[in-house]
């Protein structure tokens, strides 16, 4: 994680930094690359008519040692058309930048991007996107990597450069670039390392570290079986882990009624005797990264001293196949009362959730509850991996969501949660099936959850296409804990 710095303007040929960040438009320069093309006595001039550099979103070029100005190395960004610049262009073009200053031999460098005048957002706003485009592009996983004894330096400042106030903007960045550093590095770690235990220890280290607003209970197998939570135990049954329900709250509003986070916590899903094939498990380990979204959330909220009350409960069990597994048709006794048909054991992440859901829904009565899943495939084939899938019988908290995700460029998109879909949870054995056949995946996978959070103002996101980067070489996103923090943010002022 970057350390963010504010500084007010400065101009840019004049400042002392290791690399200086400016923005250039196309067919024209920004206020800050003016100063430095004045100072060059003309170099940026030259060095656009040659037509080697136009300005155009996202492009990078570096410039070193140009006379007059001080830094020693300058970096140019493209932002596009002037009058027509937009947030995510924006932030792309941020976030271009950033790969570029990740590879560079600096410690230190001083962003003038935020200066850039867009319609719609302020100042605040432009540092804050600015600052954790940059930081996402600057993340390294190191947990299982022998450490690196290049002895270059690396990035670790980043100074921002604003004319207005924009403070709060980058108070919000550290937080937010904190939670969402957590959220990645915990969905990185391979599942033989973080198991349902380890998860738990990450939630005591949020509340060690903040002992004053955050207590942790760790509820553990016997707890469960206690409680009648038949469907979470099942999915755990067949490993080696044993499964922890896992419950902090943190308190800044007295004893207002609090808001609810809740996680999918699978730490490595093969199907279960339903096991999925070669290709389509690997990257399982990433099913844990709900629950490592709204971990990430609850500690940004945290840090930020929000004035809420908010609770964040996380299932968390591994899917195996084994002797002592649950089986497709098994029958099971969920905590709400409510029996549930298997009919497919690779719909697991529905099962440890209903149980999380009704046992927050009456242990703490939240005044509204969102979920994040790495639910369904099926929603990765609907929305892609742009936008994570909102459901929501509550038109209200569905709206906030939907603007807290565009404000933090974390998007998200509604899709229907109606009862017309209900019939194809229909079981002749229990109350319900767990799976809804092959049309709708998504949809169904929602309306079982809400059959668990009935009387509560609850939202699930589906974070399957969102939560990280398919592929030997993607990460953890870090999604959605933006979303998830600008939503509480918005809610508390
Ligand atoms: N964790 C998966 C969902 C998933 C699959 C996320 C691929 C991202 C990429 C979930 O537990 C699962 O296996 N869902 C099944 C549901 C089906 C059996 C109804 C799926 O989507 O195929
Ligand atoms: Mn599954
Ligand atoms: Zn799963």
């Amino acid at each position: 994680m970057l350390e963010f710095s504010l500084s007010s303007a400065v101009a840019a040929d004049a400042a002392d930094t290791p690399c200086a960040v400016v923005g250039v438009f196309e067919g024209a320069m920004s206020t800050d690359a003016a100063a430095i093309d004045a100072a060059s006595e003309g170099m940026l001039t030259r060095l656009l008519e040659s037509g080697d550099f136009t300005g155009k979103p996202g492009a990078t070029l570096v410039l070193h040692g140009l006379a007059g100005v001080k830094a020693p190395r300058v970096l140019l960004v493209g932002l596009g058309r002037r009058d027509g610049i937009d947030a995510r262009a924006f932030e792309r073009a941020c976030g271009e930048a950033g790969k570029v200053l990740k590879g560079l031999p600096v410690a230190r460098a001083t962003v003038w991007l935020p200066q850039a005048d867009m319609k719609d957002r302020d100042a605040n706003w432009r540092v804050r996107t600015c600052a954790l485009a940059i930081d996402h592009a600057c993340f390294r996983y190191t947990a299982t990597l022998k450490p690196s004894n290049g002895d270059a330096p690396r990035l670790k400042q980043l100074e921002l450069v604003a004319d207005a106030d924009a403070r709060r903007g980058i108070g919000e960045a550290r937080a937010i670039a904190r939670g969402v550093t957590f959220a990645r590095e915990l969905g990185c770690l391979p599942p033989n390392l973080c198991t349902p235990t380890h998860i738990a220890g990450q939630a005591k280290t949020i509340a060690d570290e903040h002992a004053d607003s955050v207590t942790l209970e760790v509820l553990e197998r016997a707890d469960m079986e206690k409680l009648g939570m038949g469907a979470l135990l099942a999915v755990s049954s067949g490993s080696a882990s044993p499964p922890k329900l896992i419950v902090l709250e943190y308190k800044g509003a007295g004893d207002a009624k609090p808001y609810g986070l809740i996680g999918k916590g699978v730490t490595f899903d093969t199907g279960g005797m339903n096991l999925k094939p070669t290709g389509s498990m690997e990257e399982m380990k990433y099913d844990m990264c709900g629950a490592a979204g709204v971990l990430g959330a609850f500690l940004s909220a945290v840090e930020l001293e929000l004035p809420i009350n908010l609770v964040c409960v996380v299932p968390s069990v591994e899917n195996m196949p084994d002797g002592s597994s649950y089986r497709p048709a098994d029958v099971l006794h969920t905590h709400a009362g409510i029996t549930v048909e298997v009919l497919n054991t690779d719909a697991e992440g529905r099962l440890i959730l209903c149980d999380a859901l009704s046992y927050t829904c009456k242990r703490f009565a939240p005044q509204a509850l969102v979920d994040a899943a790495t639910l369904t495939g099926a929603c990765v084939v609907a929305l892609g991996t742009h936008a994570s899938g909102l459901f929501s019988a509550d038109d209200t908290l569905a709206d906030e969501l939907l603007a807290a995700g565009n404000t933090s460029l974390d998007r998200a998109w509604r899709l229907p949660l109606w009862d017309d879909y209900r019939n194809q949870l229909e079981s002749a054995f229990a109350d319900i099936a767990n799976v809804g056949g092959k049309s709708a995946g998504a949809v169904t996978a929602a309306l079982f959850l809400s059959r668990f959070t009935e009387g509560t103002r609850w939202a699930h996101l589906d974070v399957a296409g969102t939560a990280w980067v398919p592929g030997r070489k993607g990460y953890a996103t870090g999604r959605p804990v933006p979303l998830l923090v600008q939503w509480l943010i918005n809610r508390s002022t």
